[in-house]
């Protein structure tokens, strides 16, 4: 199996005689630490939000994890059904809508969509398309495909230009991210590999780091993916040549919105 702590944690950690203990982003201490790493990014909500406005029907949320996206669409009223691999994100989701809105939450794995609704807006945020790996997003496309309604629309997000040299380099670098005691000094190390096809992700906290210690690292593996590419897979799993438009970020260009709809032509879906 491919190692998730990459070459850098590992020799940081050799170094005073510690051992990495890997934890999934997604799972347990991870969501907290996702929430914290993300904080107040509203990147993508204004674009979702318009969608969901002019698109009728339900909204399904994949991979809506602690419910960045999910909780301003049923705060704006929409009926939203949030899917998700991890129990815990979605946990977390729940504690974050507001009383009284109801959302349905559902721990699925996307690639394996076998809902009982129809939808008029498929989401698929944050870039989470990249957690899939070629033959995931096949399945992923295929059961979006099932799951919208006959004017239905799918949304996904991936970086953009302004992203991809960042994305396709080995690095790491000390970041900051926020606690509930003041902010946190993290490693940030990542690792290229299977050809530029692949990043993997890890955080350490640096004050965990001490001789002997068993230092828990947050991973993340991540497929590296261009609009191109998406483009493509999209037309061939049935679906519009997609309406690809930038995400509004600080810097621009560092998330481009994809959106299609079934062809008619079932393509890759069969
Ligand atoms: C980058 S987070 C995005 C969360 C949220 N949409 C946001 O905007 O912050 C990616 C999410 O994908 C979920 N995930 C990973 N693999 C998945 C799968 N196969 N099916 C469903 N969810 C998955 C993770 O648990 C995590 O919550």
């Amino acid at each position: 199996m491919t190692s998730l702590i990459t070459e850098t944690v590992a020799a940081r950690l050799d170094l005073v005689g510690a051992t990495a203990r890997g934890q999934d982003l997604y799972a347990g201490a991870g969501t907290d630490f996702y929430d914290r790493l993300v904080g107040p990014d509203r990147a993508e909500v204004r674009e979702v939000l318009a969608l969901a406005r002019a698109v009728p029907g339900p909204v399904l949320d994949l991979a809506a994890g602690s419910g960045r996206l999910t909780v301003p669409l049923v705060r704006s009223g929409h009926h939203v059904t949030a899917v998700d691999l991890s129990a815990d994100m979605l946990a977390r989701l729940r504690g974050a809508v507001p009383h009284g809105a109801t959302v349905e939450c559902v721990v699925a794995d996307m690639r394996d969509l076998a809902l009982d609704g129809r939808y008029g807006l498929v989401i698929l945020g944050a870039t989470s398309i990249t957690v899939l790996d070629r033959e995931g997003r096949a399945r992923l496309y295929a059961g979006v495909r099932r799951h919208l309604d006959s004017t239905g629309v799918f949304a996904l997000t991936v970086a953009g230009r302004a992203s991809a040299d960042r994305l396709a380099v080995t690095a790491d670098r000390e970041i900051v991210v926020p606690g509930s005691a003041g902010d946190e000094p993290y490693l940030f190390a990542q690792q290229i590999e299977d050809d530029g096809a692949v990043r993997v992700v890890n955080w350490v906290r640096l004050a965990d780091i001490a001789p002997g210690a068993e230092v828990p690292v947050l991973t993340s593996r991540l497929h590296v993916l261009s609009p191109e590419i998406l483009a493509d897979e999209l037309v061939a799993a049935g679906f519009t040549a997609p309406r690809i438009s930038p995400v509004r970020t600080p810097v621009p260009g560092e998330i481009l919105l994809l959106t299609a709809s079934p062809s008619g032509d079932r393509g890759g879906a069969r």
